[in-house]
């Protein structure tokens, strides 16, 4: 079988060329002339993920028939916001590895990660003002907002396993699914364009953020740091109650439910999610998780067959299924 990086390159032919100006707009954005500043910025440069959101961006509007000469600097923009977000997220949780490498705040500290963070975003949107439509700044405004909101519930809600899976779906859809929804917007709208068709294809982003999300969660609690690139197990220190375990939270008796909290809360515990795998059927917890996954991805499949069949939207299916596959 294939890598997964392989097998990803193959899905993202039909805009490959497309990609490389995605990556050369925002090496270009984020070069500076402090040294210091420089150094940073190369860091986070070796921490390229998988671009899956400003692949997105160009897929939507190759499948759409909406591909603009603008389209390769929106995908830089939202993969600039994304990177940014990562940068802070990393202080929240605490984090040390992301994509096998250091994290900013553990090469360097938290006061220089909150920099850098903001350093990134305003990068974002300085090239965001010189596209022809504002289309971009005021969408991916409005979805800052929604992300930082859907951070701060989730802070509120740590420790909370009487969470409803709604309110799971909330601020997951907040904090992860906005981008995807405003990446696939984007390509299918941008400069303005077609509103409903817009709106079809923010949904379908929608659906695969939150699947993307869930996996991420489920991956947390399952996967090795080595295989993952990035610490696994922050989910069960920081206290968010995710979905596979909100799952096997209530699947379990009084007696293991109070485990699972005393796993999560009680001093000393050396390995919070080693605790919880000792007292609870987490792999069942994430089997129903995953089916949900499934789901979602299943939903973002029935818009996408709404398209014309074309190369960028085989892509787009492979992507979607890689999305439930992915194991980093
Ligand atoms: C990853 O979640 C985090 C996000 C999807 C969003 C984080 C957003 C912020 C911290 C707000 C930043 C705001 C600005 C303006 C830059 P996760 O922790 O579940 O995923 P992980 O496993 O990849 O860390
Ligand atoms: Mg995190």
């Amino acid at each position: 079988m294939k890598g997964s990086k392989a097998a990803l390159a193959e899905l993202l032919l039909p805009v490959a060329p497309e990609m490389e100006r995605m990556r050369a707009i925002l090496s270009a954005q984020i070069l500076e002339s402090s040294p210091a500043v420089s150094d940073m910025t190369d860091h986070v440069a070796r921490f390229q993920g998988k671009q899956l959101r400003g692949a997105l961006v160009l897929l939507t509007g190759e499948a759409t028939g909406n591909t603009t000469d603008e389209h390769a600097a929106v995908a830089a923009i939202v993969e600039l916001i994304h990177l940014a977000t990562l940068v802070h997220d990393d202080i929240l949780d605490g984090a040390e590895v992301r994509r096998r490498v250091a994290c900013v705040n553990q090469r360097w500290d938290n006061q220089i990660a909150v920099l850098l963070g903001d350093f990134l975003y305003a990068r974002a949107f300085a090239l965001s003002t010189q596209l022809s439509s504002r289309l971009c700044s005021r969408l991916l405004a409005d979805t800052t907002r929604t992300l930082c909101v859907g951070e701060i519930e989730q802070s509120t809600r740590r420790f909370d396993f009487e969470m409803s899976l709604a309110d799971y779906e909330k601020i997951a859809g907040q904090k992860t699914a906005s981008l995807y929804s405003a990446a696939c917007e984007l390509g299918a709208r941008y400069p303005g364009g077609n509103q409903e068709l817009g709106a079809r294809m923010a949904e379908a982003g929608r659906c695969l953020g939150l699947a993307f999300q869930i996996v991420d969660d489920c991956l947390d609690l399952t996967a090795r740091e080595e295989e993952l690139g990035k610490t696994v197990g922050t989910d069960v220190e920081d206290g968010k109650v995710t979905l596979p375990v909100l799952h096997a939270y209530r699947a379990s008796g009084e007696h293991a439910r109070a485990a699972i909290r005393d796993a999560y809360t009680q001093p000393d515990v050396p390995d919070r999610r080693a605790a919880l795998f000792a007292v609870c059927d987490v792999s069942a917890g994430v089997a129903e998780a995953e089916a949900r996954a499934r789901a979602l991805v299943d939903s973002a499949l029935e818009i996408l067959a709404t398209l014309p069949p074309s190369d960028a939207s085989r892509s787009m299916e492979g992507l979607f299924q890689f999305v439930l596959s992915r194991n980093q």
